[in-house]
């Protein structure tokens, strides 16, 4: 009797600790899979600063409203999320509440990470309590008066705020809407690529028309971009194939294009590490994007337009070919500009910034690199860049609204 009891007793251990070995390999798999999120979400861009632990925050971001930093998200209890609950992470998730239920800044993609699904959020709960704990506190953000309000942004919220769940299509493939789940959800690529209003919200009827984008560049300077319209437009992504995408997403080189500033850091930490049938499925929702032309032309006289070919021919033709269609393959001079997006933004900012400052690729060498593009800062002023830009969009069968020397001027300035 005696022996069975104990043989019972070390079956029920044995039992207690496989069930428990089981939670422990649960929990590991749910770390995984938020690590995986984390990636996709790209949490580390706005979360890390250069040189900082990861996640301790700090980062600064510029708006038309003022400047805020990226907080903590480190596990330490004190300035990090360390002692929030399950319930409070998907409160700031979700709705863009803090701890305290203070309103948190749009900044923080929260617009977009409301549409994922709370087993994704409870899994990127069980990564971040895994960071390791910084004690770095961000600094005081400079919002400008009355934005430095918190209060405020509930009628913000309720003007332009709507939490919810990603809600799949029945009439779409399985692909095609983990895509869409991936690209409006986790990976926000909306918030760069999708035009705002006026206060800050982006405009859903123009939703991936292309939008604005600040960020700060090596010396310090705050610098304009335009992020592209991403729609089926023929001032988009219309001339680029689902192999087109992936090539790049993957990799930050294409047939199309290669990326270079803040999409640079899209790519790096993000789509290049993500499972080749995401990186797939997003581009199939991508690509399924109906056009929204953005418009814009620019006619130029006949001497403006003599001028803007002669400087092109000069600067531009040799990769660029003066069809603009790019080099040949196996060359890999440079990619066409006939139908580029970048070519073609409503608003010329990276245009103008890659003629100023190159293509200043920090992509890793991939199987099929293209050459750098040289910045071209000193050698034009800014009415021959202006007349390189105006020549570009108005030809090759593109087409883009004017720029001015102001435009250029703009991209030149350090504050
Ligand atoms: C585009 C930049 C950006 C991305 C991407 C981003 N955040 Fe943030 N996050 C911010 C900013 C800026 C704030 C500060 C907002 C404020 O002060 O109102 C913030 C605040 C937060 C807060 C509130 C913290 C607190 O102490 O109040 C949490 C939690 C958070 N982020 C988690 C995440 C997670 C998890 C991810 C990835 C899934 C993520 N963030 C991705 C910019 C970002
Ligand atoms: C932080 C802002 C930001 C985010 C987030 C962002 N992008 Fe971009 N993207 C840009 C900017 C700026 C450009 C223009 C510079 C360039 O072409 O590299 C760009 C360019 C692109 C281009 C290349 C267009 C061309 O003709 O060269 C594609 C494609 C693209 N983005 C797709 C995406 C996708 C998909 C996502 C979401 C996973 C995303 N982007 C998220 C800022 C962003
Ligand atoms: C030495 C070859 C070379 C020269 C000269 C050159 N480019 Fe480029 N260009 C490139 C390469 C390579 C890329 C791809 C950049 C990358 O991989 O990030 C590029 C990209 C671009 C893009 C972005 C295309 C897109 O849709 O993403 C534009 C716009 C552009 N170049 C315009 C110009 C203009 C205008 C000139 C003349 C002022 C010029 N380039 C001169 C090689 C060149």
């Amino acid at each position: 009797m005696i022996r069975y009891r104990a043989a019972a007793r070390g079956v029920a251990f044995l039992f207690l600790a496989f069930c428990s070995l089981q939670t422990v390999q649960a929990d590991q798999g749910a770390v995984e899979r938020g690590r995986y999120l984390a990636t996709a979400a790209n949490c580390a861009s706005c979360h890390t600063k250069p040189g900082g632990a990861p996640y301790a925050g700090g980062l600064p971001f510029y708006t038309d409203f003022g400047t805020l930093h990226s907080t903590n998200i480190t596990s330490d209890p004190k300035v990090g999320i360390g002692a929030w609950s399950l319930a409070q992470f998907t409160r700031a998730m979700r709705e863009g509440l803090d701890d305290q239920g203070q309103h948190l800044y749009p900044a923080f993609p929260y617009t977009a990470f409301t549409k994922m699904s709370d087993g994704d959020i409870a899994d990127l709960y069980a990564f971040f309590k895994t960071v390791p704990a910084s004690s770095f506190q961000a600094p005081v953000n400079e919002m400008k008066f009355p934005f430095d309000r918190r209060e405020l942004l509930s009628v913000w919220k309720r003007m332009f705020f709507e939490p919810g769940r990603f809600v799949a299509k029945a009439d779409r493939s399985a692909e095609w809407n983990r895509g869409a789940y991936l690209v409006e959800g986790p990976a926000h690529c909306g918030a760069c690529h999708s035009p705002r209003n006026l206060l800050g919200a982006e405009k859903t009827a123009d939703a991936y028309a292309g939008g604005v984008h600040y960020d700060k560049v090596q010396g310090g300077a705050v610098r304009r971009w335009s992020a592209v319209n991403l729609t089926a437009a023929s001032g988009g992504l219309k001339a680029w194939s689902v192999d087109d995408l992936v090539g790049y997403l993957k990799t930050g080189h294409g047939n199309r294009a290669g990326s270079f500033g803040p999409m640079n850091e899209v790519v790096i930490n993000s789509t290049s590490r993500l499972a080749a049938s995401d990186v797939r499925a997003m581009a199939v929702y991508i690509k399924s994007l109906a056009p929204i032309e953005s418009g814009g032309t620019v006619s130029l006289s006949g001497r403006e337009r003599g001028a803007g070919e002669t400087l092109y021919t000069i600067h531009c033709g040799t990769c660029h070919l003066p069809t603009g269609l790019g080099s040949t393959p196996g060359q890999d001079l440079g990619p066409p500009l006939a139908g580029s997006a970048v070519a073609q933004a409503p608003d010329p900012s990276s245009l103008i910034n890659i003629i100023l400052y190159g293509s200043q690729v920090v992509m890793p060498t991939p199987a099929k690199a293209w050459k750098n593009m040289k910045p071209l800062y000193d050698a034009l002023d800014d009415e021959q860049v202006a007349a390189i830009a105006n020549y570009v969009r108005s030809s090759f069968g593109n087409r883009g609204g004017a720029v001015s020397a102001d435009d250029v001027e703009r991209q030149r300035s350090d504050d």
